[in-house]
Protein backbone atom coordinates (compact mmCIF):
# COMPACT_ATOMS: atom_id res chain seq x y z
CA UNK A 1 0.00 0.00 0.00
CA UNK A 2 1.15 3.85 -1.02
CA UNK A 3 0.00 6.51 0.83
CA UNK A 4 1.07 10.10 -1.05
CA UNK A 5 0.77 13.39 0.81
CA UNK A 6 1.40 16.40 -0.88
CA UNK A 7 1.26 19.63 1.03
CA UNK A 8 4.56 21.85 0.89
CA UNK A 9 6.80 18.83 0.51
CA UNK A 10 5.98 15.64 -0.88
CA UNK A 11 6.58 12.81 1.76
CA UNK A 12 5.73 8.75 0.32
CA UNK A 13 4.77 5.95 2.37
CA UNK A 14 5.14 2.54 1.60
CA UNK A 15 4.08 -0.39 3.55
CA UNK A 16 6.30 -3.23 2.79
CA UNK A 17 5.58 -7.26 3.17
CA UNK A 18 9.16 -8.00 3.29
CA UNK A 19 12.57 -5.81 3.88
CA UNK A 20 13.93 -6.83 0.30
CA UNK A 21 14.95 -5.04 -2.90
CA UNK A 22 11.91 -2.30 -3.09
CA UNK A 23 13.47 -1.14 -0.59
CA UNK A 24 16.66 -1.13 -2.27
CA UNK A 25 15.00 0.93 -5.42
CA UNK A 26 13.54 3.34 -3.15
CA UNK A 27 16.68 4.10 -1.68
CA UNK A 28 18.77 4.14 -4.67
CA UNK A 29 16.11 6.53 -6.01
CA UNK A 30 17.76 9.25 -3.75
CA UNK A 31 21.52 9.30 -3.69
CA UNK A 32 24.38 7.50 -4.76
CA UNK A 33 25.86 6.62 -1.83
CA UNK A 34 24.25 5.84 1.66
CA UNK A 35 24.46 7.07 4.85
CA UNK A 36 22.76 4.70 7.51
CA UNK A 37 22.07 5.85 10.98
CA UNK A 38 20.83 2.96 12.94
CA UNK A 39 19.34 2.13 16.39
CA UNK A 40 22.20 -0.54 17.81
CA UNK A 41 19.83 -2.66 19.27
CA UNK A 42 18.16 -2.90 15.38
CA UNK A 43 21.25 -3.41 14.03
CA UNK A 44 22.05 -6.42 15.93
CA UNK A 45 19.12 -8.36 15.21
CA UNK A 46 18.19 -7.25 11.48
CA UNK A 47 21.98 -7.06 9.96
CA UNK A 48 21.52 -9.99 7.59
CA UNK A 49 18.20 -9.08 6.35
CA UNK A 50 19.49 -5.06 5.85
CA UNK A 51 22.87 -6.26 4.63
CA UNK A 52 20.85 -8.27 1.51
CA UNK A 53 18.69 -5.17 0.81
CA UNK A 54 21.77 -2.47 0.93
CA UNK A 55 24.30 -5.48 -1.13
CA UNK A 56 26.10 -3.91 -3.40
CA UNK A 57 25.33 -0.57 -2.34
CA UNK A 58 28.29 2.03 -1.39
CA UNK A 59 26.45 2.05 2.44
CA UNK A 60 28.59 3.74 5.69
CA UNK A 61 26.94 2.40 8.98
CA UNK A 62 26.31 4.51 11.69
CA UNK A 63 25.08 2.90 14.70
CA UNK A 64 23.29 4.90 17.85
CA UNK A 65 21.98 4.09 21.46
CA UNK A 66 18.72 4.88 21.03
CA UNK A 67 18.17 6.93 24.11
CA UNK A 68 16.82 10.08 24.65
CA UNK A 69 19.54 10.95 27.28
CA UNK A 70 21.92 10.48 24.19
CA UNK A 71 19.56 12.20 21.79
CA UNK A 72 21.51 15.70 22.25
CA UNK A 73 23.87 17.89 19.94
CA UNK A 74 26.82 15.73 21.66
CA UNK A 75 25.93 12.48 19.27
CA UNK A 76 24.56 14.74 16.72
CA UNK A 77 28.45 16.36 16.12
CA UNK A 78 29.77 13.05 16.45
CA UNK A 79 27.30 11.78 13.67
CA UNK A 80 28.42 15.41 11.47
CA UNK A 81 32.04 13.51 12.32
CA UNK A 82 31.57 10.58 10.88
CA UNK A 83 29.69 12.06 7.75
CA UNK A 84 32.70 14.29 7.11
CA UNK A 85 34.55 11.86 7.57
CA UNK A 86 33.81 9.87 4.81
CA UNK A 87 33.03 12.28 2.53
CA UNK A 88 29.30 12.22 2.39
CA UNK A 89 27.82 15.14 0.08
CA UNK A 90 25.21 15.99 -1.59
CA UNK A 91 25.20 12.28 -3.62
CA UNK A 92 24.66 11.07 -0.33
CA UNK A 93 20.94 9.59 1.23
CA UNK A 94 20.54 9.68 5.03
CA UNK A 95 18.30 6.54 6.41
CA UNK A 96 17.64 6.37 9.48
CA UNK A 97 16.17 2.97 10.75
CA UNK A 98 14.77 2.96 14.24
CA UNK A 99 12.80 4.26 16.80
CA UNK A 100 11.72 7.93 17.36
CA UNK A 101 14.82 8.55 19.18
CA UNK A 102 17.01 7.67 15.88
CA UNK A 103 14.71 9.55 13.62
CA UNK A 104 14.08 12.20 15.65
CA UNK A 105 17.90 12.58 15.34
CA UNK A 106 18.82 11.01 11.78
CA UNK A 107 16.00 13.81 10.71
CA UNK A 108 18.10 16.61 12.57
CA UNK A 109 21.18 15.63 11.23
CA UNK A 110 19.72 15.06 6.88
CA UNK A 111 18.07 18.23 7.76
CA UNK A 112 21.48 20.43 8.89
CA UNK A 113 24.85 18.66 7.16
CA UNK A 114 25.42 20.46 4.33
CA UNK A 115 22.11 22.31 4.67
CA UNK A 116 20.29 19.40 4.03
CA UNK A 117 20.54 15.72 2.68
CA UNK A 118 17.63 13.53 1.52
CA UNK A 119 16.76 11.73 4.19
CA UNK A 120 14.18 8.61 4.55
CA UNK A 121 13.08 7.21 7.46
CA UNK A 122 12.07 3.50 8.20
CA UNK A 123 10.76 3.46 11.93
CA UNK A 124 11.27 0.08 13.84
CA UNK A 125 8.90 0.97 16.97
CA UNK A 126 5.13 1.17 16.84
CA UNK A 127 5.21 4.69 18.36
CA UNK A 128 8.20 5.66 15.23
CA UNK A 129 5.24 3.93 12.87
CA UNK A 130 2.52 5.60 14.34
CA UNK A 131 4.32 8.74 14.94
CA UNK A 132 7.45 9.89 14.52
CA UNK A 133 8.22 8.96 10.78
CA UNK A 134 5.82 11.53 9.86
CA UNK A 135 5.59 14.80 9.98
CA UNK A 136 8.58 16.43 9.36
CA UNK A 137 9.83 17.30 13.09
CA UNK A 138 12.93 16.13 13.14
CA UNK A 139 15.03 17.30 16.61
CA UNK A 140 17.28 17.14 19.76
CA UNK A 141 16.18 17.62 23.80
CA UNK A 142 18.41 20.57 25.43
CA UNK A 143 19.01 21.77 28.72
CA UNK A 144 16.38 19.08 30.15
CA UNK A 145 14.23 20.18 27.65
CA UNK A 146 12.84 17.71 24.78
CA UNK A 147 13.02 18.53 20.98
CA UNK A 148 14.03 22.12 21.74
CA UNK A 149 16.68 22.13 19.19
CA UNK A 150 15.00 21.08 15.52
CA UNK A 151 13.93 22.16 12.47
CA UNK A 152 10.87 20.55 10.11
CA UNK A 153 12.17 18.54 7.34
CA UNK A 154 10.30 16.09 6.07
CA UNK A 155 11.57 12.62 5.03
CA UNK A 156 11.55 11.72 1.21
CA UNK A 157 10.13 8.45 1.75
CA UNK A 158 8.75 6.53 4.65
CA UNK A 159 9.05 2.49 4.55
CA UNK A 160 6.75 0.64 6.77
CA UNK A 161 7.56 -2.81 7.68
CA UNK A 162 5.51 -4.51 10.53
CA UNK A 163 7.93 -7.27 10.75
CA UNK A 164 10.05 -5.19 13.04
CA UNK A 165 7.21 -5.65 15.59
CA UNK A 166 7.88 -8.77 16.18
CA UNK A 167 10.79 -8.36 17.88
CA UNK A 168 9.92 -5.35 20.04
CA UNK A 169 9.45 -5.96 23.80
CA UNK A 170 5.85 -5.90 24.84
CA UNK A 171 6.70 -2.76 26.98
CA UNK A 172 7.56 -0.84 23.85
CA UNK A 173 4.73 -2.05 22.10
CA UNK A 174 2.72 -0.17 24.70
CA UNK A 175 4.63 2.36 24.71
CA UNK A 176 3.20 3.08 21.10
CA UNK A 177 -0.24 2.25 22.08
CA UNK A 178 0.12 5.45 23.89
CA UNK A 179 -0.22 7.57 20.75
CA UNK A 180 -2.82 5.07 18.92
CA UNK A 181 -4.89 6.07 22.16
CA UNK A 182 -4.12 9.74 21.63
CA UNK A 183 -5.37 9.45 17.93
CA UNK A 184 -8.95 7.71 18.94
CA UNK A 185 -9.32 10.83 21.88
CA UNK A 186 -8.41 13.92 19.09
CA UNK A 187 -9.84 12.29 16.45
CA UNK A 188 -11.73 9.49 15.93
CA UNK A 189 -14.33 7.89 18.56
CA UNK A 190 -14.51 4.85 16.41
CA UNK A 191 -10.67 3.89 16.94
CA UNK A 192 -10.78 5.04 20.75
CA UNK A 193 -13.64 2.40 20.97
CA UNK A 194 -12.08 -0.57 18.56
CA UNK A 195 -9.05 -0.33 21.39
CA UNK A 196 -11.23 -0.40 23.81
CA UNK A 197 -12.92 -3.64 22.46
CA UNK A 198 -9.56 -5.23 21.59
CA UNK A 199 -6.61 -5.03 23.61
CA UNK A 200 -4.06 -5.67 20.97
CA UNK A 201 -1.16 -8.64 20.48
CA UNK A 202 1.98 -7.97 18.29
CA UNK A 203 1.22 -11.56 17.30
CA UNK A 204 -1.67 -9.91 15.39
CA UNK A 205 -0.04 -7.97 12.39
CA UNK A 206 -2.79 -7.70 10.53
CA UNK A 207 -4.80 -6.20 13.66
CA UNK A 208 -1.60 -3.73 13.92
CA UNK A 209 -1.36 -2.61 10.53
CA UNK A 210 -4.92 -1.91 10.73
CA UNK A 211 -4.16 0.49 13.69
CA UNK A 212 -1.00 2.17 12.19
CA UNK A 213 -2.46 2.69 8.99
CA UNK A 214 -5.56 4.14 10.97
CA UNK A 215 -3.00 6.50 12.82
CA UNK A 216 -0.68 7.19 10.07
CA UNK A 217 -4.05 8.61 8.14
CA UNK A 218 -5.26 11.07 11.09
CA UNK A 219 -1.98 12.42 11.11
CA UNK A 220 -1.94 12.95 7.52
CA UNK A 221 -4.94 14.86 7.51
CA UNK A 222 -3.79 17.04 10.81
CA UNK A 223 -0.59 17.90 9.34
CA UNK A 224 -1.87 18.67 5.78
CA UNK A 225 -4.19 21.08 7.03
CA UNK A 226 -1.14 22.59 9.14
CA UNK A 227 2.26 21.60 8.23
CA UNK A 228 4.26 23.97 10.75
CA UNK A 229 2.38 23.36 13.36
CA UNK A 230 0.88 27.26 13.63
CA UNK A 231 -3.05 25.74 14.11
CA UNK A 232 -4.75 22.67 14.32
CA UNK A 233 -1.50 20.37 14.19
CA UNK A 234 -1.25 21.38 18.18
CA UNK A 235 -4.20 18.70 18.82
CA UNK A 236 -1.49 16.14 18.19
CA UNK A 237 0.04 17.44 21.41
CA UNK A 238 -2.80 16.05 23.58
CA UNK A 239 -1.27 14.56 26.65
CA UNK A 240 2.15 15.58 25.77
CA UNK A 241 2.21 19.01 27.70
CA UNK A 242 2.27 17.43 31.22
CA UNK A 243 3.96 14.43 29.24
CA UNK A 244 6.77 16.08 28.07
CA UNK A 245 7.57 17.44 31.85
CA UNK A 246 7.01 14.23 33.56
CA UNK A 247 9.18 12.34 31.11
CA UNK A 248 12.39 15.28 31.39
CA UNK A 249 12.10 15.61 35.09
CA UNK A 250 13.04 12.04 35.47
CA UNK A 251 15.65 12.02 33.38
CA UNK A 252 14.15 10.20 30.69
CA UNK A 253 13.75 7.23 33.24
CA UNK A 254 10.27 7.47 32.50
CA UNK A 255 9.40 6.40 28.43
CA UNK A 256 7.57 8.78 26.26
CA UNK A 257 5.07 6.40 25.80
CA UNK A 258 4.71 5.95 30.26
CA UNK A 259 4.73 9.72 30.23
CA UNK A 260 2.00 10.62 27.45
CA UNK A 261 -0.32 8.00 29.00
CA UNK A 262 -0.31 9.79 32.17
CA UNK A 263 -0.50 13.22 30.47
CA UNK A 264 -3.41 12.42 28.61
CA UNK A 265 -5.51 11.06 32.36
CA UNK A 266 -4.07 14.60 33.66
CA UNK A 267 -5.35 16.92 30.87
CA UNK A 268 -8.31 14.94 30.07
CA UNK A 269 -8.51 15.88 33.93
CA UNK A 270 -8.05 19.30 32.62
CA UNK A 271 -10.52 19.29 29.93
CA UNK A 272 -13.08 18.10 33.13
CA UNK A 273 -11.91 20.78 34.77
CA UNK A 274 -12.98 23.48 32.56
CA UNK A 275 -16.27 21.64 31.73
CA UNK A 276 -15.29 20.23 28.43
CA UNK A 277 -15.71 17.26 28.61
CA UNK A 278 -18.51 15.07 31.01
CA UNK A 279 -17.14 13.16 33.97
CA UNK A 280 -18.55 9.72 31.96
CA UNK A 281 -15.57 10.97 29.48
CA UNK A 282 -13.06 11.48 31.97
CA UNK A 283 -13.81 7.99 33.63
CA UNK A 284 -13.92 5.87 30.76
CA UNK A 285 -10.40 7.61 29.24
CA UNK A 286 -9.12 6.97 32.64
CA UNK A 287 -10.27 3.15 32.82
CA UNK A 288 -8.75 2.49 29.43
CA UNK A 289 -5.26 3.70 30.01
CA UNK A 290 -5.04 1.38 33.24
CA UNK A 291 -6.63 -1.53 31.54
CA UNK A 292 -3.79 -1.39 29.28
CA UNK A 293 -1.71 -1.79 32.52
CA UNK A 294 0.58 1.45 31.98
CA UNK A 295 2.73 1.54 34.88
CA UNK A 296 1.38 5.28 35.60
CA UNK A 297 4.72 6.41 38.38
CA UNK A 298 5.79 9.92 38.44
CA UNK A 299 9.71 11.67 38.63
CA UNK A 300 10.93 11.51 42.06
CA UNK A 301 10.28 14.38 44.47
CA UNK A 302 9.37 17.13 41.84
CA UNK A 303 7.85 20.22 43.31
CA UNK A 304 4.11 21.72 42.17
CA UNK A 305 6.51 24.76 42.07
CA UNK A 306 8.66 22.71 39.20
CA UNK A 307 6.40 21.21 37.19
CA UNK A 308 4.79 24.82 36.98
CA UNK A 309 8.26 26.61 35.60
CA UNK A 310 8.50 23.56 32.88
CA UNK A 311 5.16 24.16 31.91
CA UNK A 312 5.73 27.83 31.13
CA UNK A 313 9.11 26.99 29.22
CA UNK A 314 6.61 24.70 26.35
CA UNK A 315 6.66 26.05 22.91
CA UNK A 316 3.29 26.64 23.07
CA UNK A 317 3.43 28.60 25.85
CA UNK A 318 4.19 31.97 24.57
CA UNK A 319 3.17 33.51 27.00
CA UNK A 320 1.81 31.57 31.09
CA UNK A 321 0.34 28.18 30.29
CA UNK A 322 -1.27 26.52 27.22
CA UNK A 323 -3.14 23.23 26.84
CA UNK A 324 -4.86 21.16 24.15
CA UNK A 325 -7.64 20.07 26.05
CA UNK A 326 -10.76 17.51 24.68
CA UNK A 327 -14.52 18.56 23.91
CA UNK A 328 -15.58 14.85 24.20
CA UNK A 329 -14.37 11.48 23.15
CA UNK A 330 -13.09 11.80 19.69
CA UNK A 331 -12.58 15.65 19.27
CA UNK A 332 -11.09 18.80 20.47
CA UNK A 333 -12.14 21.98 22.02
CA UNK A 334 -10.61 25.22 20.10
CA UNK A 335 -11.34 28.93 20.54
CA UNK A 336 -11.66 30.07 17.33
CA UNK A 337 -9.40 27.74 15.71
CA UNK A 338 -6.83 28.20 18.43
CA UNK A 339 -6.37 24.74 19.89
CA UNK A 340 -3.87 25.43 22.48
CA UNK A 341 -5.73 27.55 24.55
CA UNK A 342 -4.43 29.71 27.82
CA UNK A 343 -5.02 27.73 31.54
CA UNK A 344 -4.98 29.72 34.62
CA UNK A 345 -2.14 28.68 36.77
CA UNK A 346 -4.44 28.02 39.74
CA UNK A 347 -6.15 25.85 37.77
CA UNK A 348 -2.96 23.94 36.63
CA UNK A 349 -2.23 23.72 40.47
CA UNK A 350 -5.46 22.19 41.16
CA UNK A 351 -5.02 19.29 38.54
CA UNK A 352 -0.78 18.84 39.51
CA UNK A 353 -1.89 18.50 42.83
CA UNK A 354 -4.75 16.03 41.94
CA UNK A 355 -1.95 13.89 39.32
CA UNK A 356 0.48 13.86 42.94
CA UNK A 357 -2.54 12.67 44.95
CA UNK A 358 -3.85 10.15 42.25
CA UNK A 359 -0.26 8.83 41.16
CA UNK A 360 2.75 6.98 43.20
CA UNK A 361 6.53 8.48 42.59
CA UNK A 362 9.48 6.19 41.19
CA UNK A 363 11.11 4.29 43.65
N1 LIG B 1 9.35 13.54 15.50
C1 LIG B 1 8.16 13.27 15.96
O1 LIG B 1 7.15 13.66 15.38
C2 LIG B 1 8.04 12.43 17.19
C3 LIG B 1 6.79 11.94 17.58
C4 LIG B 1 6.70 11.13 18.71
C5 LIG B 1 7.84 10.82 19.44
N2 LIG B 1 9.03 11.31 19.06
C6 LIG B 1 10.25 10.98 19.81
O2 LIG B 1 10.44 9.58 19.73
C7 LIG B 1 11.23 9.16 20.86
C8 LIG B 1 10.68 7.87 21.40
O3 LIG B 1 10.73 6.92 20.36
P1 LIG B 1 10.49 5.36 20.59
O4 LIG B 1 9.43 5.14 21.58
O5 LIG B 1 10.36 4.76 19.24
O6 LIG B 1 11.79 4.89 21.37
P2 LIG B 1 13.30 4.53 21.01
O7 LIG B 1 13.72 5.03 19.72
O8 LIG B 1 14.06 4.97 22.21
O9 LIG B 1 13.28 2.94 21.00
C9 LIG B 1 12.86 2.24 22.16
C10 LIG B 1 13.64 0.95 22.38
O10 LIG B 1 13.26 -0.01 21.41
C11 LIG B 1 14.42 -0.58 20.79
N3 LIG B 1 13.99 -1.00 19.45
C12 LIG B 1 13.72 -0.21 18.38
N4 LIG B 1 13.24 -0.97 17.38
C13 LIG B 1 13.24 -2.25 17.80
C14 LIG B 1 12.84 -3.48 17.22
N5 LIG B 1 12.28 -3.55 16.01
N6 LIG B 1 12.99 -4.62 17.94
C15 LIG B 1 13.50 -4.56 19.20
N7 LIG B 1 13.87 -3.43 19.81
C16 LIG B 1 13.74 -2.28 19.12
C17 LIG B 1 15.42 0.54 20.86
O11 LIG B 1 16.73 0.06 20.74
C18 LIG B 1 15.14 1.13 22.24
O12 LIG B 1 15.78 0.37 23.23
C19 LIG B 1 11.23 10.33 21.83
O13 LIG B 1 12.48 10.94 21.79
C20 LIG B 1 10.17 11.28 21.28
O14 LIG B 1 10.47 12.62 21.56
C21 LIG B 1 9.16 12.10 17.95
Amino acid sequence: MKLDLSIKWETKIFFLSTLDQSLRSIVKNHGKSVAMIVDKNVWKLFEQQLHQVFANLKFQLIEVDANDAEKNLTTALTIYQDLFKNHCNKDTVIIGIGGGVTLDMAGFVAATYQRGLPFISIPTTLLAMVDACLGGKTGVNFQNSKNYIGSFYPAKEIAIYSGFLQSLSSHELLMGMAEIIKYGLIWDKELFFEIEKNLFSKNDPIFLENLIQKSLQIKLHVIEKDPFDTGLRNILNFGHTIGHVIESCSNYAISHGEAIAIGMIVESRLSLLEGRISQTDFDRIYALIKNYKYPLLLPKNISIDAYLKLLQKDKKASNGLACVLLSGIGSCYHKEKTYAVPILISTMETVLNWMKDEFKELS
